[in-house]
């Protein structure tokens, strides 16, 4: 069997992978916790449950146009207006399956063999992956004072003649970083000086605590017609707590959402017609799912924060908003891989390495799971890090005893 370069080049999603271990773990009694996550625990709002069965109900289970059928493009016509303070029309919109779609037909529509596309690190497992996979060159910028997120001038120096767009995720899986309105501003018009596509992937914009506000990047931008370079990206999974509904949606030009229509008719004929009719209800229905996410997630962060803090030698920056924070955990072990692996197999903890969002000595915890998760969680990853530690731990009725030094 021969596989194809382009195949051979990618590596499995490290996240998905994580799940799958957690699962077999699970499934043999092992008392997992899971903070590697990427979902939110709650349900979906009712609405979108209730307009799935109907339509799955009403035999009525087709083939839709390959960019959304029209009551979800006015669904985001209408959330574009109203959470970006920007009218759109329907040809500016294609919905996907999930914001993970949107994205790579995004690239496949824009980028020529070797064209380059530059993200902040740490970045999105996805980024180098999708953007190889579409022929492209991945280039990950590093800011130069450490901190999560890189200024323009970070950014600029990585521009040459190649350089095809620029994806920006705000805040930032994986951590939970928000940008300041004043870098968004600064990119938009960067981008429009250099007439570079600017992909704002904004799947967990309105997940943000403290009292921060959503910032719509199309108030920075002079050009919004048919030489817009601009590419918005949302979806229900973060948001809506509908990760398994696979509805994500792209916004730009009208020419650039043909090209991509025309790609994702060839790919998947678009979405399903029962997860786009839950789609639309989650967006068109009662928001306040939505809000009690965003409050569960603050209190969650706060509470991860906290239990860190009281971590010696780990350092933290407090996330902003997402579901995830990026702790520092060289003190104990740079290679983040060993210590992920080290976790799982002596206290059963789930953690993604960091290295894999390109950035050794970190581990991302998720704060989707419980208090209880969160607590205990980090209570066994001190246990297991911290040289002073008791001997013995209880996990349940069974006992764990140091077997290491
Ligand atoms: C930054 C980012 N963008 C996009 C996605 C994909 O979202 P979806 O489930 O809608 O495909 C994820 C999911 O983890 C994400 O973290």
């Amino acid at each position: 069997m021969s596989i194809s370069q382009i195949a051979r080049s990618i590596s499995e999603s490290a996240t998905l992978k994580l799940n799958e271990t957690a699962a077999q773990l699970r499934q043999k009694g092992e008392p997992v916790i899971h903070l590697g996550g990427g979902e939110p625990k709650s349900r979906a709002p009712l609405d979108a449950l209730v307009a799935a069965a109907s339509k799955v109900n009403s035999g009525e289970v087709r083939y839709t146009p390959a960019d959304g059928i029209p009551a979800l493009k006015q669904a985001i016509i209408r959330y574009t207006d109203e959470y970006y303070g920007h009218r759109i029309e329907p040809e500016q919109v294609m919905a996907s399956g999930g914001a993970k779609q949107a994205i790579i037909v995004a690239l496949q529509a824009i980028l020529n063999p070797q064209e380059e596309v530059i993200f902040p690190t740490p970045y999105w497992v996805s980024y180098p992956e999708m953007t190889k996979l579409c022929g492209g060159v991945p280039v990950p910028v590093l800011a130069e004072d450490g901190s999560f997120c890189p200024r323009l001038a970070d950014i600029e120096a990585k521009v040459g003649a190649y350089t095809k767009a620029i994806i920006i995720n705000s805040p930032s899986n994986p951590t939970g970083a928000m940008y300041s309105a004043e870098f968004i501003a600064a990119i938009v018009e960067f981008c429009e000086q250099r007439s570079l596509y600017l992909i704002m992937d904004d799947i967990y914009h309105r997940l943000i605590f403290d009292g921060r506000k959503p910032i719509s990047c199309y108030q920075y931008a002079k050009d919004l017609g048919e030489s817009s370079k601009l590419i918005v990206i949302n979806g229900v999974s973060k948001q809506y707590a509908m990760t398994g509904f696979r509805i994500g949606w792209a916004v730009a030009n009208k020419k650039l959402i043909e090209a991509m229509t025309n790609i994702q008719s060839h790919q998947s004929s678009g979405p399903s017609v029962v997860l786009q009719a839950a789609a639309v209800a989650a967006l068109d229905g009662v928001q306040s799912s939505v809000e009690n996410l965003r409050l569960t997630l603050e209190n969650n962060r706060n509470v991860m924060v906290d239990q860190l803090r009281a971590f010696e030698g780990v350092k933290l920056t407090p996330p902003d908003g997402t579901f995830y924070c990026f702790p520092d955990f060289s003190a104990y072990d740079r290679d983040s891989t060993r210590l992920s692996r080290f976790l799982l197999e002596k206290v059963r903890v789930v953690t993604v390495p960091g290295v894999e969002f390109g950035m050794e000595g970190h581990l991302r915890l998720s704060t989707c799971g419980t208090i209880k998760d969160i607590t205990e969680g980090v209570e066994r990853m001190k246990w297991a890090l911290d040289p002073n530690s008791p001997n013995e731990l209880y996990i349940g009725d069974r006992k764990l005893v140091r077997d290491w030094s």
